[in-house]
């Protein structure tokens, strides 16, 4: 049984809370896209972890964690958080794999991103600065330096030295910035080789393995559909495809193999960064008081998220291209004590309404939602364990959302840890 598991809006929609839960009863669990971008929060046995590399399914001692040849990979925030983990004593060895393919961040992508982010005249995204886009340039430009290159020093020697010696013309000519230093960088690269060297595999192998003993195989995204370099509110996105397809490129697995698209996806919208997003609630609304309430901060950054109402569009379009079978529905609890509740339905321009999303971000810049008006409810919601003992507003607002979007909601999270989930 394999499960993609994504993020159905623009990230933090707690998929590292729905993945360490779906982990209990999973053998194995992959990343496929991103990088140290993500932050995935677990609070696992009352301990909270911010993942950002390592699958959500780590904190569990029998499951088996793969990161695939989609994900780039920061071998410094890696072994960090192999560190940290394992201080936690929760050991990795032996059931953590990282594929000879991924691509390496390195040192100049995480300059460049914060150079690009800086420059006049050049379109802030708010990146998270850990060079994800640089690193992801240079993989399609058939430049970038792969896990595989470290075990082969002189061969990973000759390709930063080419690296370095473009992006150095560049610093220097464009953005006036002291040279990087070959050897240095050399030398930390060439001292990954044999930290990282246990947990090199051929990911795309361990996984045909899996599915074809029939195990448990749960697939992470990383970020969310409305942030992929394609579906996604361009140029306001990341470089890569967190949407149900990049499972099947950044781990080396057909789509036949694919049984079940789990959406998941907030009660609320949130957004982390620059870009178009149509329910945002301005400080007019601060009534709802969205960020506090569910404590919006950037698990990575700490930057404050923009906060507003749930946008059904939107989750029409994710359930789309995703082909999302089942939602599981994420911080319920958070709109406790918000009466009305608003839900939107679609967007409306002087002209023109649009019922589906309309892709281009100078449209999602300027329409206005059309909102249904929903009722809240004020109970609490932290303790309850079955779908039947939800007051009957908060059924209501899930129903909404399940007829609205065609999709069936399988799963209802209503706090942080894995004993707040509801499965209907
Ligand atoms: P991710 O990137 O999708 O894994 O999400 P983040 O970890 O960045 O953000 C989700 C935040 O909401 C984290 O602080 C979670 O601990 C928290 N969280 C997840 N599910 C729930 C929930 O149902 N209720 C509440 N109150 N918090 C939740
Ligand atoms: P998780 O996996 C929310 C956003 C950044 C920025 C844009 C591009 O925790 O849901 P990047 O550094 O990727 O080049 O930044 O994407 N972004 C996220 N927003 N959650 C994330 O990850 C994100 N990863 C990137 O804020 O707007
Ligand atoms: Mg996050």
């Amino acid at each position: 049984m394999v499960t993609i598991a994504l993020g159905a809006q623009w990230g933090d929609e707690g998929k590292g809370k729905i993945v360490d839960y779906l982990s209990a009863e999973a053998d194995v669990v992959a990343r496929y896209q991103g990088g140290a971008n993500a932050g995935h929060t677990v609070v696992h046995d009352g301990r909270k972890f911010v993942l950002h590399l390592l699958p959500a399914g780590v904190l569990w001692p029998n499951t088996v964690n793969c990161i695939g040849a989609g994900v780039v990979v920061d071998p410094v925030a890696l072994l960090t958080e192999v560190a940290q983990v394992e201080a936690a004593g929760i050991s990795l060895a032996g059931r953590l794999f990282v594929s000879h393919q991924a691509h390496l961040i390195m040192p100049y992508h995480k300059l460049l991103d914060q150079l690009y982010e800086a420059q006049n005249g050049r379109t802030k995204i708010g990146t998270t600065g850990r060079g994800i886009g640089p690193a992801y340039v240079d993989k399609h430009a058939r430049v970038g330096i792969r896990i595989v290159d470290l075990l082969d020093p002189p061969s990973l020697r000759e390709k930063i030295r080419s690296n370095v010696e473009e992006k150095n013309r560049l610093l220097a000519k464009i953005y006036d910035t002291a040279e990087l230093n070959v050897q240095a960088i050399t030398d930390e690269y060439l001292a990954f080789d044999k930290r990282i060297d246990p947990y090199v595999k051929d990911v795309s192998v361990v996984l045909s393995e899996a599915i074809h003993s029939g195990k448990r195989v749960i697939l992470e995204g990383a970020q969310g559909t409305l942030l992929d370099v394609d579906m996604g509110t361009y140029p306001f996105v990341t470089s890569s495809n967190p949407t149900a397809g990049g499972a099947c490129t950044g781990l080396g697995i057909g789509p036949r193999h694919i049984d079940r698209v789990m959406g998941i996806i907030k009660a609320y919208t949130t957004r982390v960064g620059e870009g178009p997003f149509p329910t945002e609630l301005g400080p007019e609304d601060a009534g709802t008081n969205l960020r506090e309430r569910g404590d919006e901060y950037g698990a990575t950054t700490g930057r404050p998220r923009r906060c507003g109402w749930f946008d059904g569009v939107v989750a029409r379009f994710s359930a789309r291209v995703n082909s999302v079978d089942v939602w599981a529905i994420t911080k319920l609890d958070v709109l406790t004590g918000i009466s009305p509740i608003k839900v939107c339905v679609a967007y409306a321009e002087e002209t023109r309404t649009y019922r589906h999303f309309p892709s281009d971000s100078r449209i999602l810049s300027h329409v206005k939602p059309v909102y249904e008006e929903l009722q809240g409810w004020d109970e609490p919601l932290g303790d309850i364990q079955s779908f039947s003992d939800l007051p009957k507003a908060a059924k209501d607002y899930l129903e909404f959302i399940q007829e609205f979007t065609e999709v069936p909601v399988a799963m209802i999270s209503v706090g942080p840890s894995r004993n707040q989930t509801i499965t209907k």
